[in-house]
């Protein structure tokens, strides 16, 4: 079976299509390498021994997108991941986001509307539960006013699937991840931000290579154990097997509504500091870091209930914080030394 993974080269990307073409899929690419690189394919060649077909498309582009279609008739399931996800860019420039994130869907969506029938998977994010009242959060809790347009982007394209799956043939599952992080165990793959990294443990890895002084550790006076901000640290291995699971799901027509979501993550919160001493133990060094001013928009705590994810999809996180941790740093060698 042939599966459209777009923005394939990307961070959760790449890692999917890995576990794709493990599980026999055959798989077509989409990346603008806007954010990439072409050398992603050979590592995951080296992986799979098998280089997934792909298509340097920028889904920006209708034409561009209703030719692919029209040259890969056969897709039987999509799995969306292309789109801007850099919070303070969104900020500064709204209307990439709006065009990049909404437009590409709904160029996608206007394909698959137009077939018999169509699955496809989209990239959520616990960015919509804002600051959740109750831990763990639940699929149920209410999705809160976004507070950037990266996080209304993920929102309104959760909302347009569901509207649009109600009057088509497309069936969806929406998965909401929580932190991804981590690298394939054979370091042929991993996170490759371009710049100065926005996120926690890219940054944490680039400073114990040497390439940041330090690392600021965004306020330690939340109403927390240790005073910093908890998330949920998943894998991105674990969470790329999620994503075959849930497109087995739709194929194999298990799924009981039109659009499904779960929640992708542990289940276990860990602070800022904590991160910090697991890495120290992975890595045997130690990192220098910082207490600075709390950064805009973070939330105290968010992890997540995978109850559902647990008993619907029969998946579950496997990777122990440390292991994530690990490979992320196995991988910065890899990449800088
Ligand atoms: C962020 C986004 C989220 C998005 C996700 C995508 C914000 C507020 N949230 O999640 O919407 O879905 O990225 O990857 O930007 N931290 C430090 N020092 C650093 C970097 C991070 O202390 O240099 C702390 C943060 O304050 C936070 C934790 O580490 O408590 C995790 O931060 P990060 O990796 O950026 O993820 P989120 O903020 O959870």
């Amino acid at each position: 079976m042939k599966i459209l993974v777009t923005g394939g080269l990307g961070f959760i990307g790449s890692h999917t299509v890995v576990e794709l073409q493990n599980e026999g899929f055959d798989v077509v690419v989409i990346d603008n390498l806007s954010n990439s690189s072409e050398t992603v394919l050979t590592g995951i060649e080296n992986i799979t021994c098998k280089k997934p077909i792909f298509e340097q498309i920028d889904l920006r582009e209708k034409r561009a997108v209703q030719k692919f279609f029209q040259k890969h008739s056969d897709i039987s399931g999509v799995i969306h991941f292309a789109a801007s996800k850099a919070v303070g860019e969104s900020v500064e420039n709204p209307l990439l986001y709006y065009e990049n994130n909404i437009h590409s869907l709904v160029y996608i969506l206007q394909e698959l509307q137009q077939k018999n029938e169509a699955n496809f998977i989209f990239s959520s994010s616990c960015t919509v539960y804002g600051q959740a009242e109750a831990m763990p959060i639940t699929e149920n809790a209410p999705i809160q006013p976004a507070m950037s347009p990266y996080g209304n982007t993920k929102q309104i394209g959760e909302e347009i699937i569901i509207e649009v799956c109600k009057v088509s043939n497309i069936n969806s599952i929406l998965l909401r991840y929580f932190n991804p992080i981590g690298a394939h165990s054979s370091a042929e793959i991993g996170e490759l931000p371009i710049g100065v990294p926005q996120n926690l443990v890219p940054f944490i890895s680039q400073t114990a290579i040497g390439l940041r002084q330090e690392l600021s550790v965004y306020g330690n006076d939340y109403p927390t154990p240790d005073g910093t901000c908890i998330r949920d640290y998943i894998h991105v291995v674990d969470l790329a097997k999620a994503h075959v699971i849930a497109l087995q799901r739709l194929l194999q027509k298990k799924n009981v509504e039109k659009v499904e979501t779960f929640n992708l993550g542990t289940g276990t919160g860990s602070s800022v500091l904590e991160v910090i001493t697991a890495f120290e133990k992975v890595s045997h060094q130690k990192l220098p870091y910082k207490i600075v001013a709390r950064r805009e928009g973070d939330v105290v705590s968010a992890y997540a209930n995978t109850d559902k994810a647990n008993r619907v999809l029969g998946w579950k996180a496997n990777s122990s914080l440390e292991e994530a941790l690990e490979s992320a740093w196995k991988w910065e060698q890899k990449v800088r030394l």
